[in-house]
C-alpha cells in the first residue's frame, strides 16, 4: 500500500517529538584542586537510546521529500552498531526493510537489538575487510538493485545538518537560560556529523567557539590520515577520514586513551548514576583536558552519545588497570544538574 502524504507527515511528527531535544546535564566535580563543571547532551534518551537518532531521522526526512526513497524500499548502510539500531528502528516505523553491514567485532548487544527490530545483519570480519569493506559491500550491494537506498552517513551532509539544526540550537539556547555562552564543545569523531553540525551552528554565533574532534589514542586516525592500532571505544575512529569531517576547519584534535574512557565511563556510573557508554566516558575526559587549556571556569560542552546498556559485554564489565598518567583517577565527580530541555525556553 503507497503511503499516503498525511501518514507519513504524522509518522514523522511522532518522531520529532521522541528525537532530540534532550536535558544538559551539569557535571560537578573536583580536578587539581578546583570545583569545576563539564556540560553534556544526555543523548543515550534519544529514541532507541542514541545521538545516532537524530541524523537517521533527518536523512530519511530529506530523502522523503527530495522523492530518493518510496515505500517498500531497502534501507542499507554500514555501521558499528548505533546508526544500525536507528534505521532498524525507524525504518521498521516506515515499513522498509533494513539491511546493516557491521563489523564482527561489534557487542553482541548491538547485534541483539537490530536484530530484535527485524533487520538484517551483515557481519563482515576484519580479514574480509573491516569497516571500509562493510562500506564497499553496502555500495555493491545498492549496486546490484534499483530499490534499495543508501543513507551513506559518512558523505551525507544532511548528518551535520540534523547536529547544527538541532544539537547546537539545543545547546546554545540551554546554556543561554543559565546565562552562560559555550567556550568549546568537544565530541568523539565516528562519522563527524555530530561536531560538525554542532560545531557550524556555534561558530556562526560566536566565532571565537573551539571545536575539538576527539580519538582514541591507540589509534589516531584523524592525526594520521590513516587507520593505526586498535582500540575499545565503540563508535568513533572507524578506520578511515570520513567525507563530512573538514580537520581544516576544527580545532585540534584532542586524544584520549581508551582505558581512561572506559575508566572514566564506569566512575561515572557508580558515583554518579550516569550508566554512560565508553565513548561518553572519552569525551568527557576530552572535555577536562580542554578546559584544562582555556581555563577552570570555561564553558565546555560535550555529547553523551549512549548508555551503557550495549556495552554490557565488553571492557567496560571488565577490571580495567589504571595506569599513571589517565585523567580519570584524578576526578572526583561531586554531583549533577539539570538544564530542561530547550523546548522549555521556546515559545
Ligand atoms: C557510541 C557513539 N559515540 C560516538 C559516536 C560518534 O558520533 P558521530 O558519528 O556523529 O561522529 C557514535 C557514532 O556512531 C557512537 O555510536
Amino acid at each position: 500500500m503507497a503511503t499516503t502524504v498525511d501518514a507519513l507527515t504524522s509518522k514523522f511528527q511522532a518522531l520529532t517529538r521522541l528525537v532530540g531535544n534532550t536535558p544538559l546535564i551539569s557535571i560537578h566535580f573536583r580536578y587539581r584542586g578546583d570545583h569545576r563543571v563539564i556540560y553534556a547532551k544526555s543523548e543515550y534518551l534519544n529514541f532507541t537510546g542514541s545521538i545516532k537518532d537524530r541524523m537517521a531521522l533527518r536523512i530519511l526526512q530529506n530523502a522523503y521529500a527530495e522523492g530518493r526513497i518510496a515505500a517498500g524500499h531497502t534501507i542499507a548502510e554500514a555501521t558499528s552498531g548505533n546508526t544500525g539500531i536507528s534505521f532498524a528502528a525507524i525504518g521498521r516505523i516506515f515499513g522498509h526493510p533494513v539491511k546493516i553491514f557491521m563489523p564482527d567485532w561489534m557487542s553482541q548487544e548491538r547485534v541483539q537489538l537490530i536484530h530484535s527490530y527485524g533487520a538484517e545483519i551483515v557481519s563482515v570480519s576484519r580479514r574480509d575487510g573491516g569497516f571500509v569493506g562493510c562500506i564497499q559491500m553496502c555500495e555493491d550491494f545498492a549496486a546490484s538493485r534499483a530499490d534499495v537506498f543508501l543513507p551513506r552517513q559518512f558523505s551525507n551532509p544532511a548528518n551535520c545538518e540534523a547536529h547544527e539544526q538541532t544539537t547546537g540550537p539545543e545547546i546554545w539556547s540551554q546554556l543561554w537560560s543559565v546565562g552562560k555562552k559555550p567556550l568549546a564543545f568537544v565530541a568523539g569523531v565516528g562519522t563527524g556529523g555530530t561536531v560538525m553540525g554542532v560545531g557550524k551552528f556555534l561558530r556562526q554565533r560566536d566565532p571565537a567557539v573551539r571545536i575539538h574532534p576527539v580519538e582514541p589514542a591507540e589509534s589516531p586516525t584523524l592525526t594520521t590520515g590513516c587507520k593505526v592500532g586498535n582500540h575499545r571505544i565503540q563508535g568513533i575512529s572507524d578506520e578511515f577520514i570520513p567525507e563530512i569531517v573538514q580537520l581544516k576547519e576544527l580545532d585540534e584534535v584532542i586524544a584520549v586513551c581508551d582505558g581512561d574512557a572506559i575508566l572514566m565511563a564506569k566512575k561515572l556510573a557508580s558515583d554518579l548514576g550516569l550508566a554512560v557508554g565508553i565513548s561518553s566516558g572519552c569525551n568527557f575526559l576530552a572535555a577536562v583536558i580542554t578546559q584544562e587549556k582555556i581555563g577552570p571556569d570555561a564553558a565546555v560542552v560535550t555529547v553523551f552519545p549512549d548508555d551503557n546498556k550495549k556495552n554490557l559485554s565488553t571492557a567496560l564489565m571488565h577490571v580495567e588497570p589504571c595506569r599513571p598518567d589517565y585523567l580519570s583517577a584524578e576526578i572526583e565527580l561531586l554531583g549533577l544538574s539539570t538544564i530542561g530541555r530547550a523546548c522549555e525556553f521556546c515559545g
